[in-house]
């Protein structure tokens, strides 16, 4: 190696070093390599030590062309050494200085919350709270809320239909689960359900072909009209706020009878007449009544004395008054921006 043919072997030299580099799988193999060329008595030691022996014209350039070999290795060597520390173990290259990835903080669905809040105002009074199935039977969304067959009040719901027998639909209202409770539990009782519901509507500003209810329903011996007036004016007052105005009109719904059809002043204009309310001042927002007879029959109630009130209300629109939200279709659409808002 010591003599002007070495010099002339630089480039194999190289050539083998890179080679080598290329080969090696782990840092003490790396170290091997590095005392081989680049140690006290390795190769390029003893071919910087034969430069003196070369003739003066010949000693620049030689000089000049270990000087770049020597770079050029150092540089290679360095990457690979760099590459192999990275590929240790991963207990020895945890940075534990690096800032954690925060989990993006969810929010509750603004109907989860107007629901949550119905629930414990009527929890204040004393109302239990059930739930019935989504699917349902003609006989407990209909037939059993005294709409036998081709009875027209049916036309009040546009329903989705499961069979051609039309035997299972999906629920257009949560009434159907005032006769579930009363099958099960005898009076006195108070409950509320809230849940999906399903009609065929169309899907735009106002109309969605799902939403929630809430159902309320109070039966027991000498239950009256005023008894469902005072539990509605404290639930609408506890949600709206005290200065809100209540109003009853007369309605009908073939499960109640008398019906009527409650209206709140226009939470935002405070009754004096606006876009929201259509310029009324007034926003229709339960409807309700003395349980029908025949629904009592129906679900199985019986005894003398018997009575009660039932009530229903979109939680949709009220949610959509509660935060001011004027598209229904806002709650269904999963932007994060309109979710992000209820925090
Ligand atoms: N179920 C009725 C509706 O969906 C609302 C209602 C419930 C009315 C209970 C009276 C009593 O429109």
């Amino acid at each position: 190696m010591c003599d002007e043919k070495s010099l002339e072997n630089l480039e194999k030299v190289v050539e083998g070093a890179v080679k080598e580099l290329e080969e090696m799988k782990d840092s003490s193999e790396l170290e091997q390599w590095r005392i081989k060329y680049f140690g006290r008595k390795g190769i390029f030691a003893s071919i910087t030590s034969s430069i003196p022996r070369l003739s003066s014209e010949l000693r620049p350039a030689a000089g000049t062309k270990i000087n770049s070999a020597k770079k050029q290795l150092t540089r290679m060597f360095e990457e690979k050494l760099n590459i192999l520390q990275k590929k240790k173990s991963p207990e020895v290259d945890v940075n534990f200085t690096i800032p954690g990835i925060v989990p993006e903080r969810a929010s509750l669905h603004p109907i989860t919350l107007v629901s949550r809040e119905i629930v414990a105002i009527f929890q204040k009074l004393g109302f239990g709270i059930h739930t019935g199935p989504e699917i349902e039977t003609d006989f407990y969304n209909f037939e059993a809320l005294n709409m036998p067959e081709d009875h027209p009040a049916r036309d009040m719901w546009d329903t989705f239909y499961l069979d051609e027998k039309k035997r299972f639909l999906l629920r257009t209202h949560t009434s159907p689960v005032q006769v579930r409770v009363m099958q099960k539990i005898s009076p006195p009782l108070r409950i509320i359900a809230i849940g999906k519901t399903f009609r065929r509507d169309a899907f735009d500003a106002s109309h969605s072909p799902v939403f929630h209810q809430v159902e309320g329903l109070m039966v027991d011996t000498g239950i009256t009209f005023s008894n469902l007036k005072a539990v509605l004016v404290f639930f609408l007052k506890e949600l709206f706020g005290s200065g809100v105005r209540v109003r009853f009109l007369p309605s009908y719904f073939p499960f109640t009878e008398p019906s009527a059809e409650i209206s709140i002043s226009c939470v935002i204009c405070d009754g004096k007449g606006c876009q929201t309310c259509g310029n009324a001042g007034w926003l229709e927002i339960l409807g309700a009544g003395m349980v029908h007879p025949e629904v009592f029959r129906k679900s199985g109630v019986e005894c003398k004395n018997i009575t009660g009130f039932a009530f229903g209300a979109g939680i949709e629109r009220i949610a959509m008054l509660k935060y001011g939200i004027d598209d229904i279709r806002q709650f269904y659409l999963n932007d994060m921006r309109f979710l992000r808002q209820f925090g």
